[in-house]
């Protein structure tokens, strides 16, 4: 099934600015129908959840159709749906709550490939627990981040492994079905990153192995706010701090405050909007995977259009080639630092921000320093025309 981009293109009023969005690795832009939801949710009667009047019955509503959505779109129980401020308040909840089961001498492996949201939670977390922390690197020329890596790091004492589902730079897409088989091996817990992988490939939460999978609706057309899931039997084993009046029910137990009612309505929307990507019959779970699978193949394929054009200009620099990545390409300008390489593109009219991305360590190991470099990421609405666009917009300035 193929993707009508021409009408998804025409979903996106913020595409009417006519300006190339390779943007979408920091924030995606969004469809009417998310904004849409958005404000009928805030346009309509709404209270505090509960069963008595219609404006609690709609409250309720919201919520339940929200963790249905995220459970269709990750292929994962609604009862261990999550919503959190942000992917990085998620990691930063879950390793508090799991940190209160470590002892000193316990250890939790991080990577350099990952975003700091789950990598300093993870630091933090094991110092308060007086844990070990020890460091899984990729190959900074290739961009992968090999699965022995990992297992090089683990040991009977390692309690908690945290790895990118996708890396938010180099696009590499680490082999996690593997890494969990090892991680599993040694009695440990994996938490998995998806917020970069999310907008770009299938999700099944079984096939991946992850024991928790973080997300950011506002990467895949939806409003800013973070998931988390996981079994609700490993919800069940985990105490966060929490007020006594509040639900201690899971995964209420762990939605500190009101919910943020609008934005789920807009999350259920981008679940239904992706569903709808590549119209066929069935679920909206099988909708779902046809939809990504769709997406999958036109952004690898306009990828491929990409990578080409920009190799083909002299003093331009592509980190990582790794096999099996998201269509996020990560680059440089001989001679011209990428802070002027990101205004020269926007006067353009072609959004391709420059910096680390708080990918700050894999930053570092590219030897990038603090700094990174320039990055460019598709998406659905993304066209050749913008390709081309970014294309002859960085032969410009590589002259
Ligand atoms: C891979 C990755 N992880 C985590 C985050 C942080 O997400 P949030 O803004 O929801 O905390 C980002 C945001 O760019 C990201 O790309």
């Amino acid at each position: 099934m193929h993707l009508d981009v021409l009408r998804i293109r025409d979903d996106f009023p913020a595409l009417r600015e006519k300006v190339a969005h390779f943007d979408g690795p920091g924030g995606s832009q969004v469809p009417r129908q998310v904004a849409e939801a958005m404000a009928a949710v805030m346009c309509s009667g709404i209270s505090n959840r509960g069963s008595v009047t219609a404006a609690e019955r709609r409250a309720e509503h919201v919520v339940q159709e929200a963790r249905q959505a995220m459970a269709d779109l990750l292929g994962c129980e609604p009862r261990g749906v999550v919503f959190t401020r942000s992917a990085t308040q998620a990691a930063y909840d879950v390793s508090r709550a799991l940190a209160r089961q470590w002892t000193a001498g316990d250890e939790v492996v991080v990577t350099r490939l990952d975003h700091d949201a789950n990598i300093r939670p993870w630091i933090q977390a094991a110092e308060s627990a007086g844990a070990e922390v020890r460091w899984a690197a990729f190959d900074p020329g290739s961009g992968e981040l090999r699965v022995d890596a990992l297992r090089e790091q683990l040991s009977g004492r390692t309690r908690l492994v945290a790895v990118t589902g996708a890396s938010n730079v180099l696009g590499t897409r680490p082999d996690v079905a593997a890494i969990a088989a090892a991680v599993h091996e040694v009695g440990a817990l994996l938490y998995v990153d998806g917020v970069h992988l999310t907008p770009h490939a299938p999700v099944d939460l079984a096939i991946l192995g992850a024991d928790f999978f973080s997300c950011s609706p506002y990467k895949f057309f939806g409003p800013h706010h973070g998931v988390v899931v996981a079994d609700p039997r490993l919800w069940e084993e985990l105490r966060p701090d929490k007020l006594l009046p509040s639900s201690d029910e899971v995964p209420e137990r762990f939605e500190l405050g009101t919910l943020p009612y609008e934005l789920l309505a807009g999350t259920t929307a981008a679940v239904d909007y992706i569903a709808s990507l590549a119209s066929s019959a069935g679920d909206r779970r099988s909708r779902v995977l046809e939809s990504m699978r769709a997406v999958e193949a036109y952004e690898q394929e306009l990828l491929g259009r990409l990578l080409e054009g920009l190799s083909a200009i002299g003093g331009v620099r592509l980190y990582g080639a790794p096999a099996r990545r998201t269509p996020t390409v990560f680059f440089s300008v001989e001679g011209v630092p990428g802070r002027e390489v990101y205004e020269r593109l926007a006067r353009r009219g072609v959004n391709a921000p420059a910096g680390n991305f708080y990918a700050v360590e894999a930053s570092r190991l590219l030897g990038l320093g603090d700094t990174g470099a320039v990055r460019a990421g598709l998406a659905p609405y993304v066209d050749g025309e913008d390709v081309q666009r970014l294309i002859d917009g960085v032969a410009e300035v590589a002259k």
